[in-house]
């Protein structure tokens, strides 16, 4: 590699980096990016003089630091005041009003997680600072240069202070969680806390293994000439900063209402957590001009959200047994309606966190609770003990089938293969949207075929009649054939269903897609050494695997006979057609499910996206299509609706 290939690498290692952090839009794959990584990274081994700085080998972390220097902010960091109603809102607009007339207000999510400073010179990143008191905060340059949605550089050299939050997302936060409750460490309590922890580690290694995201909402010292605060956000963007999923400059109490309601009803559905929405003056001058008080900025206020987190009682601590034996304790608490949802449970990993906790029967505890965050409990309020608190005593014999628990570490685990409740979460699990998605085969029809002695395992499910579902209480002929046919729908299915479907340990969909990939249907004939091979599956994996067939052969065999599944086609280039190698989005309800539709495209060599931007060449509409085809039109992207897309295929 030359000097200047090593150049155009890194600036495209950059670009595919930034499409996929940052615009949530792949232009390329893992593998693909990976071989460029450690092309340019042999380059720099060998030439450690022309390592440029804004190389994405700079993003791995340094040596651990015994502690944090601390760094004074080039202009304060501000606080927000809160309001929390319409009433409030509308004695805000007057408060400003006073102060300068004709405002228009920039709206944004409020996002909950730590706040960031990070501070460019010459186009270059230099300093990255936490809050602290707003004044003074501690360097953590390090470790925000293993986010990959801060800049390493930016298109501007004057010297500016680029602010923002730094999130975890919500999905991220449970794997995070998962993995820790795993290797017995503490849980997080909430994405917050997660975010704030991961910034503020010593090792960089370890915040670059939380992927971090770093969400731009403001600018300190600065030498911009944009007058209007969302021109100077819209001129960050373009800088290669994340997007807020919602923003708008409006003006009136009825349009910012508006933009509230539509940010709260929406809050669920975004990737991160927001605790409000904040409403900022948008004219720079009138904002000098309103000026701050000792703590925050006249020209500026946090419109909260409902809280999503609530005190209430622990009532009990129940037991569940998952399909692998494992036995995990459930709070009972007393029940809360938090947005509209009422929260009679919350999840507690493992009996490790009863005590690291010490969550006692009884305590008043702070529960959480929001969208696709498992509600969990966060904190117990020691101080409002009054003494008729009672230990939980951990179990030593399963709850079904009374057999023994071992401790495996940080999971307790019975032993009885056959134990009931075992058996029946593995038919669920076979029949749940990741495996063999069978429509109306969930856990109460389940354990009602179960219990009524007519499945005892999953291949029991093809040789069910209809009599025996007519003489069931509730089953109606309808309901039946239709279950019937669900059943026998799920032959023929792809080959990684399947393997799902088996329910191995340690082996989700991913792996189960790697596993179908690399050997089909003759995955139950890899030997150790080849499964460890594929990236992504490790040695527990691999013994995990081996152990199951070793075990389950024949029902191994007898299932993939009734199901029959598709193994996955060599790859054959498409022929020509109007969506060979073009991106297309699909957007609101089509005639079949987008699924089925997405597989279609992909055949045809087209690259199905989630999210549209410039690059996206169709967007394809069917009803009530919503965000998407909104953008697409903003950003001048084809819009075709499905019924022309099948003209075109014609
Ligand atoms: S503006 C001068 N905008 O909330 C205004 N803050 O409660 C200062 N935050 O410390 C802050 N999202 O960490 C602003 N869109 C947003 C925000 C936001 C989250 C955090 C920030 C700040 C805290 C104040």
């Amino acid at each position: 590699m030359t000097k200047e290939e090593y150049q155009n690498s890194v600036e495209l290692l950059n670009k595919y980096a930034h499409y996929y952090y940052v615009l949530d839009d792949p232009l390329t794959t893992d593998e693909v990016y990976d071989k460029l990584y450690h092309e340019v990274l042999a380059f720099e081994e060998e030439h450690p003089s022309d390592v440029l700085a804004m190389s994405p080998t700079q993003r791995v972390g340094g040596t651990p630091l015994d502690k944090f220097v601390k760094a004074g902010h080039p202009s304060r960091m501000w606080s927000l005041e809160d309001i929390f109603n319409a009433e409030e809102l509308k004695k805000w607009l007057v408060k400003t009003g006073k102060l300068v007339d004709d405002l228009s207000f920039y709206c944004e999510p409020k996002f909950d997680g730590a706040s960031l400073n990070l501070v460019y010179e010459n186009g270059q990143l230099s300093q990255a600072i936490t809050r602290g008191d707003g004044v003074v905060g501690e360097d953590v340059t390090q470790n925000a240069k293993t986010i990959q949605s801060v800049p390493l550089s930016i298109d501007h050299l004057g010297k500016i202070e680029i602010r923002g939050e730094v999130v975890i997302f919500k999905d991220e936060f449970e794997k995070i969680n998962i993995e820790r409750a795993k290797e017995g460490e503490a849980i997080f309590a909430n994405p917050r806390n997660a975010s704030a922890g991961s910034l503020r580690q010593l090792d960089s290694k370890i915040t670059a293994k939380r992927n971090l995201v770093f969400l731009p909402y403001g600018i300190g010292e600065n030498s911009l000439d944009e007058t209007l605060l969302h021109k100077r956000m819209e001129l960050v963007y373009s800088w290669g900063f994340r997007e807020p999923p919602r923003r708008k400059t409006t003006a009136g109490f009825d349009a910012i209402e508006t933009v509230y309601e539509q940010m709260k009803a929406e809050r669920d559905s975004y990737a991160m957590m927001l605790d409000g929405m904040v409403i900022k003056v948008d004219q720079i001058e009138a904002q000098e001009e309103m000026g701050y008080t000792v703590k925050v900025p006249r020209w500026a206020v946090a419109y909260k959200f409902p809280a999503v987190e609530k005190i209430t009682t622990l009532k009990e601590i129940i037991l569940q047994v998952g399909r692998s034996g494992a036995v995990t304790p459930v709070a009972v608490v007393e029940p809360t309606p938090i947005e509209g949802v009422v929260v009679e449970r919350a999840s507690l990993h493992n009996f490790d966190e009863i005590d690291r906790k010490d969550i006692r029967i009884g305590d008043k505890v702070i529960i959480l609770r929001s969208g696709d965050v498992i509600p969990k409990i966060v904190k117990v309020l020691i101080h409002e003990r009054d003494g008729k608190q009672l230990p939980f005593t951990r179990p030593t014999l399963c709850p079904v089938c009374n057999s023994e628990l071992l401790d495996e570490g940080a999971l307790t685990k019975g032993q009885t293969r056959s134990c009931s409740a075992r058996v029946v979460n593995a038919i669920i699990y076979f029949a749940s949207k990741p495996c063999l998605n069978i429509d109306g085969l969930g856990d109460k029809i389940v354990e009602i075929l179960y219990k009524e002695g007519l499945i005892t395992n999953v291949i029991d499910l093809f040789s069910l009649e209809l009599d025996q579902l007519l003489a069931l209480d509730g089953f109606k002929e309808k309901k039946s054939q239709k279950l019937l046919d669900a059943i026998a729908g799920a032959k023929g299915c792809e080959c990684w269903r399947f393997i799902n479907g088996l329910g191995m340990e340690h082996i989700g969909e991913v792996a189960s897609k790697s596993l179908c990939e690399h050997f089909g249907l003759g995955f139950d004939k890899a030997t150790k050494e080849e499964l460890i091979a594929i990236d992504g599956i490790g040695e527990e994996m691999a013994n995990s695997v081996l152990e199951f067939i070793r075990v389950n052969s024949e029902d191994i065999k007898t299932l993939e006979a009734i199901l029959q599944p598709a193994e996955p086609a060599q790859k054959e280039e498409a022929a020509e057609n109007p969506f060979k190698a073009k991106t297309v989005v699909l957007t609101g309800s089509m005639s079949e499910s987008r699924g089925k539709i997405k597989v279609m495209l992909e055949a045809l060599g087209a690259k199905v996206s989630g999210s549209v931007s410039k690059k996206t060449d169709y967007v394809i509409y069917g009803e009530d299509a919503g965000s998407k085809y909104d953008k697409a039109v903003t950003l001048g992207v084809e819009t075709i609706t499905e019924e022309q897309m099948r003209e075109m295929l014609i």
